[in-house]
């Protein structure tokens, strides 16, 4: 299985760090030399995620030249569903008109599009669907508290799809993956409240735990380590080094995170996508956007070795392995 197309969408109004300055006390100074970003977008009211993952998606499918009845699973990575239930993954469906696919939400924070292309691939794999819709999408700034200047700077909103098909001899494929998941981390990065532990109560609400919670530095040095070591593990599995890839497409929570890793990999800065200055951390979307930039910039192109890394709340850490197939 492959590739066979990518789209992405962000919602068009722009939060910039001058427009955080006027929200809390941080400064645009700051923020591009801490994390890297100086502008993020963001929804206006009343859009969620299943509307950023429609304008993905139809134009995903598009490129694919197919149209949404041809899709039969769809996999959305989000930890901002429109609401509790019924899944995005159904919402969106009904959107697009998939009215042949079945699918599903995942749950896995910044590495939902790691873990969804993979389990969108093995559906395709094991012959179960020719074609299989891969969504990651978020709504961060529905989650976000605009009070606190420790997180508030980090997060945008954005959306990505692929389609994934069989691959012939010369399409590219889908060439491994590993994901691993370490729950002793769930305290350093998470959403308190709303789940079925802390119900939502007037108390929850004044305490803000319907917002994001981060102990940043926990979270800065886990996705350091683990970038490297999930991208070391992948590639000697495959008999590869850093050399051999064309392009490294990670997670973009932090410039710096990246930089670490990348350096720690001793990976070529040449072949490293960092695009977090346009967007944020747009959770679930970071990967496809970035993949979209480069296929853009003409630094992805058919045939290329692509290795794809995350590192999110949970904690979850993911890599794949990609020959680009068009
Ligand atoms: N503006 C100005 N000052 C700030 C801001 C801000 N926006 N935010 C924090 N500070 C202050 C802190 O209050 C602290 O002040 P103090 O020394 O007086 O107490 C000082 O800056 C240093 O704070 P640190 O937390 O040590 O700053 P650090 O260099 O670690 O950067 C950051 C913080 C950017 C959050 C970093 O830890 C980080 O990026 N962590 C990774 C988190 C992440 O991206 N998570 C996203 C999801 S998970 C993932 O994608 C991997």
């Amino acid at each position: 299985m492959t590739i066979r197309a990518l789209a992405t969408y962000v919602p068009p109004r722009l939060l910039t760090n001058a427009d955080l300055e006027k929200l809390v006390d941080t400064t645009d100074e700051w923020i591009l030399q801490r994390t890297g970003i100086r502008e993020r977008h963001v929804v206006d009211p009343g859009v969620a995620t299943s509307d950023l993952g429609k304008e993905a998606a139809l134009a995903a499918i598009g490129r694919a030249g197919l149209t949404p009845a041809d899709i039969g699973f769809l996999v959305v990575g989000t930890v901002t569903p429109d609401m509790m239930f019924p899944s995005t993954a159904c919402l969106l469906q009904h959107k697009i008109g998939a009215h042949h696919a079945w699918g599903f939400d995942l749950s896995a924070a910044c590495s939902a599009f790691t873990y969804a292309l993979t389990t969108g691939t093995q559906m395709v794999a094991c012959g179960a669907h020719d074609y299989a819709l891969v969504v990651g999408a978020d709504v961060m700034s529905s989650i976000i508290d605009y009070q606190d200047r420790s997180t508030c700077v980090l997060f945008g909103d954005g959306a990505g799809a692929v389609v994934l098909a069989p691959a012939g001899p010369d399409d590219g494929a889908i060439l491994d993956f590993e994901h691993e998941i370490d729950g002793s981390g769930g305290p350093a990065l998470c959403m308190p409240a709303g789940g079925s532990l802390r119900p939502p109560s007037h108390e929850t609400v004044e305490q803000r735990l319907h917002y994001v919670k981060q102990d940043g530095q926990t979270v800065f040095k886990f996705a350091v380590r683990k970038t490297e070591e999930i991208s070391r593990r992948l590639l000697e599995r495959n008999h590869l080094t850093p050399d051999d890839l064309s392009l490294f497409v990670s997670h973009q929570a932090n410039r710096r995170i990246i930089q670490s890793a990348t350096e720690r990999l001793a990976i070529d800065p040449a072949k490293v996508i960092i695009n977090i200055e346009r967007f944020g951390n747009t959770t679930a979307a970071t990967i496809p956007l970035a993949l979209n930039d480069a296929i853009a910039a003409g630094r992805l192109k058919k045939g290329d070795l692509v290795l794809l890394a995350s590192v999110g709340a949970g904690f979850t850490v993911g890599a794949v392995l990609i020959r680009w197939g068009y």
